[in-house]
């Protein structure tokens, strides 16, 4: 199946993908932090509800979303002709890295459910150490997919 079509394209799904990742980015970087705040607050607290209303919206409206986004337009860039060089390694470290990313975001997909329920078993500890591997993940992909080292 020839993906030519995709040549003439290149750029602007270029941009779709960037202006996506952040989106998935900003909610990466900020549900666990959102998290952090909610293990301090009583259950069944006002504080306690607002957490959930705001965890839930943040990844039902924009991480889901962000991260199929993410996906769909990552995959266009890797069918069009001539974008990606399988041979060179920093793909395989951005792919890896990127599914990483995504463990993250099923992760903390489930830890927003344990809140929900009012049983969060783990101290604001464990959410502030989570808070910063999305960030170190972030930092590896775009040194590959930037500086494309070979
Ligand atoms: C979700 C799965 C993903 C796939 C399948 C994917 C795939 C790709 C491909 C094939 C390119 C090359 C485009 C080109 O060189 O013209 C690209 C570019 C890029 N990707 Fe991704 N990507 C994904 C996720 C991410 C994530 C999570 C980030 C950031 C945290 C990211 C950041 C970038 C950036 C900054 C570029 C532009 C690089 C440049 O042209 O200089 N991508 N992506």
């Amino acid at each position: 199946m020839s993906f030519d079509w995709l040549v003439p394209f290149h750029l602007w799904v270029k941009w779709l993908h960037i202006v996506s990742v952040i989106a998935w980015m900003a909610g990466l970087l900020y549900l666990p932090r959102l998290f952090v705040y909610h293990a301090e607050a009583a259950p069944g607290s006002d504080k306690s509800e607002t957490f959930k209303t705001m965890e839930r919206r943040l990844l039902r409206a924009i991480m889901n979303p962000a991260m199929i986004a993410s996906f769909v337009f990552g995959t266009l860039l890797v069918l069009t002709p001539g974008v990606v060089d399988w041979s060179a390694w920093w793909i395989w470290i951005k792919v890896a890295a990127v599914v990483g990313m995504t463990e993250m975001h099923h992760l903390f997909a489930r830890w927003r459910k344990d809140f929900e329920a009012d049983r969060n078993p783990r101290p604001a500890r464990v959410y502030r150490i989570a808070n910063e591997i999305p960030t170190v993940l972030m930092i590896v992909i775009v040194a590959m997919a930037v500086l494309k080292p070979s």
